[in-house]
């Protein structure tokens, strides 16, 4: 019997900091994946880059690597949120696929452009979202398909750190990020518990945020110290509630730094048949006159990034549907982008 090798699929990246490596990592062990430039305002990771991922070609501006390195299918966007719409439509207009950190980008008027230009080139645009690969979420997303839920009518989303403010990057600085900890982790646990849904259309915000310790100097020691608290912009704690368009409401709990026991990552959904918790991942329902909780015995053990890279490769390569597209991008920053404005104006605001 005789196998053919791969089509090869050839990645550049915009940015090659924490994150890019990462996908450097798992894309270079897929079939037929080849690295083959990166592009960095900074040049603190050319040499370890060339040295572990095998990428020849470094360049200094991400415009120089779109028009110099003709032969990429896809590129990688892994610079800070404020640059992700920049980079991926220049991507986009010079013809590649293109995979999108998360937050997709900093507003919804930015995904909404990401799309269009994405529709414009008939090229794939994937958001870099991986906890809905989790082997948790699926398991509960597929209960929701299968009705065991009933309708859904309430999800509660917790990204909750005691004291986790990041002190690299510029998390902290509100013009390149777009916000703190709602933007940064929130939409790791929102991206999920909406995917888990059925991704219903928000429709309305409600949100609050505050700022109380990240601009202050340290004063209790915690496990990464002395953030930089003068330029720190984002809030500390946020906190939203988000309609939908079939009834369903959200609360959405988010910081860097809460006065509570331990961290918190998880979330609740409750429907009108059943509920669940996605840690331990558990389904709460009555049947035969008993009520129930139901634990699944094995859901398996992917790695989530490992399943997130191999699902850009694979959809680039028509091999699978897109299952973290920019419309399901768009919907997540509609949520984030309705909290923030609310917060801000201290009113419900309207999602369209
Ligand atoms: N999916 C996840 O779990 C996950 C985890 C961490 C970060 N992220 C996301 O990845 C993105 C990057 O985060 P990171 O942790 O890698 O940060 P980082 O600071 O380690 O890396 C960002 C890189 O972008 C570079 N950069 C800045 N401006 C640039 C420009 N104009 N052109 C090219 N490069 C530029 C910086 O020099 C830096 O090397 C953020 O959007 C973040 O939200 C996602």
């Amino acid at each position: 019997m005789t196998t053919t090798a791969p089509k090869p699929f050839r990645v550049g990246f915009i940015g090659a900091g924490g994150i890019a490596m990462t996908h450097m990592k798992y894309l270079k062990a897929l079939p037929g994946v080849e690295l083959v430039a990166a592009a960095d305002v900074s040049d603190k990771n050319f040499t370890k880059v060339k040295a572990d991922f095998g990428i020849e070609r470094c360049y200094a501006d991400f415009r120089e690597l779109l028009a110099k390195e003709d032969t990429l299918d896809a590129v990688s966007v892994c610079t800070p949120n404020g640059l992700h719409a920049a980079n991926t439509i220049a991507a986009l207009e010079a013809g590649r696929h293109v995979i999108v950190e998360k937050p997709m980008a900093t507003n919804a008027a930015e995904c909404k452009a990401m799309n269009a230009a994405a529709a414009k080139a008939g090229k794939v645009l994937v958001c870099g979202f991986q906890w809905r690969f989790d082997p948790r979420t699926q398991a509960l997303r597929k209960q929701a398909e299968a009705g065991v839920f009933g309708e859904v009518k309430y999800a509660r989303v917790q990204a909750l750190r005691r004291r986790g403010i990041p002190n690299w990057g510029v998390f902290g600085r509100k013009d390149l990020q777009g916000g703190g900890p709602m933007i940064d982790i929130g939409v790791h646990v929102t991206e999920m518990a909406h995917y888990a849904m059925g991704m219903p259309k928000p429709v309305a915000a409600s949100g609050m945020c505050s700022t109380y310790l990240g601009d202050q100097p340290m004063t209790a020691l915690c496990q990464w110290p002395n953030w930089d608290h003068k330029t720190y912009t984002v809030e500390d704690l946020a906190i939203g509630f988000v309609r939908f368009a079939n009834g369903a409401v959200m609360v959405i709990e988010s910081s860097f730094a809460a006065h509570i026991e331990k961290d918190v990552w998880n979330f609740q959904i409750m429907g009108t048949k059943a509920g669940a918790t996605f840690d331990p991942p558990v389904v709460f329902t009555d049947h035969d006159g008993y009520q129930w909780n139901q634990t699944p015995a094995y859901v398996g053990k992917d790695d989530i990034f490992a399943v997130k890279m191999k699902h850009f490769v694979d959809v680039c390569r028509g091999e699978r549907a897109n299952d973290s597209s920019g419309e399901h991008g768009l919907m997540v920053q509609q949520i984030l982008d309705g909290i923030y404005k609310s917060a801000e104006t201290g009113r419900e605001v309207a999602i369209t």
